[in-house]
């Protein structure tokens, strides 16, 4: 693997290799050791156009776990601001022979754009509505470490499918892994192409919901609706009557099926605290965990792939 721009086009036993690996840094991380020899001497930088807690933090921990130099750009005090272009950005850190490039921009496809343009291995943070990849990845270790499995589970991702890149990913990973996947949400929300990804379609969330082993709640993506909900879904309080997770609606599932969220969470909207909070459901916080050893596995799997060699 010379980028990891997607996860379309993965094929099993690459995804289960870097899940694989990401559990052994899972138990490395929690024995308290770290692996410091590995990216020494090696730069990784973090290019975000959008904002981000969860990403640029776990990508900084696991590139410092692993003993790169770490540097997170900040683009909202680069010469971005001065007209610079996306490529001649990338023009620029490639003259500083960085050697792992992690970019999240507003575009579909920046990062494989990138990929072209620069030596470092190219990964993708999150574009446009396009893929998260690494969200995914650590979505299904999650997922692999409660239930032991993907293969056979049914997995209801609900909310705003047609603006999430981490719906469109956690889609391509988890049908690949042999995973049931079923989209929710109101019409509106659900992208045309929804059939052709392989997904079962329900409306009505009570009916998309029954018996489901996962549920993974998104958030709405209100930046990427034209600056509001654009008339795509009614108010938050109606939004959370028909689309919101209350414990009410996950009785619905399996009696242990697990509530996940990618973060950030919008409380009262899409999820109700009482579900997030609930630590014999919610594995929202095993989630965060889960980031940084994806990540870690993600940097490791590139550098020895000859990142920059
Ligand atoms: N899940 C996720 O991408 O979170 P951040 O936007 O905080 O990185």
């Amino acid at each position: 693997m010379r980028h990891l721009l997607a996860i379309e086009g993965l094929h099993p036993p690459q995804i289960g290799q870097l899940l694989d690996l990401a559990e052994s840094y899972v138990l490395l991380t929690r024995s308290g050791k770290t692996q410091r020899d590995l990216l020494r001497g090696r730069t990784l930088i973090n290019l975000f156009f959008e904002d981000s807690t969860r990403t640029r933090t776990s990508f900084e921990l696991a590139g410092k776990r692993l003993g790169a130099d770490v540097i997170n750009m900040s683009v909202s005090t680069s010469s971005v601001n001065k007209g610079e272009t996306l490529l001649d950005t990338a023009a620029t850190l490639n003259a500083m022979h960085c050697d792992l490039l992690v970019v999240r921009h507003g575009q579909s496809g920046a990062p494989n754009l990138l990929a072209q343009k620069v030596d470092a291995a190219v990964i993708n943070a999150g574009d446009g509505t396009h893929e998260h990849p690494t969200q995914a990845l650590l979505d299904a270790l999650t997922i692999r470490r409660r239930k032991g499995r993907l293969e056979g589970l049914t997995v209801a991702i609900c909310g705003d499918i047609a603006h999430s890149r981490v719906a469109r990913s956690n889609i391509h990973l988890l049908s690949t892994m042999g995973s049931r996947v079923r989209v929710i949400g109101p019409p509106t929300l659900i992208p045309a192409e929804a059939g052709r990804l392989g997904v079962e379609v329900f409306h009505d969330m009570n009916a998309g919901l029954a018996g489901a082993d996962i549920v993974m709640m998104l958030r709405l993506q209100r930046e990427r609706m034209g600056g509001g909900s654009g008339g795509l879904v009614p108010s938050a309080r109606e939004y959370f009557r028909f689309w919101g997770l209350d414990a009410a609606k996950l009785a619905r599932t399996k009696p242990d099926a697990l509530v996940m969220h990618p973060g950030p969470m919008n409380r009262g909207v899409e999820i109700d605290s009482a579900v997030a909070d609930d630590p014999a459901r919610s594995v929202i916080r095993e989630q965060v965990e889960m980031g940084v050893a994806v990540r870690m596995a993600v940097l490791d799997t590139l550098a020895r792939s000859g990142a920059n060699g």
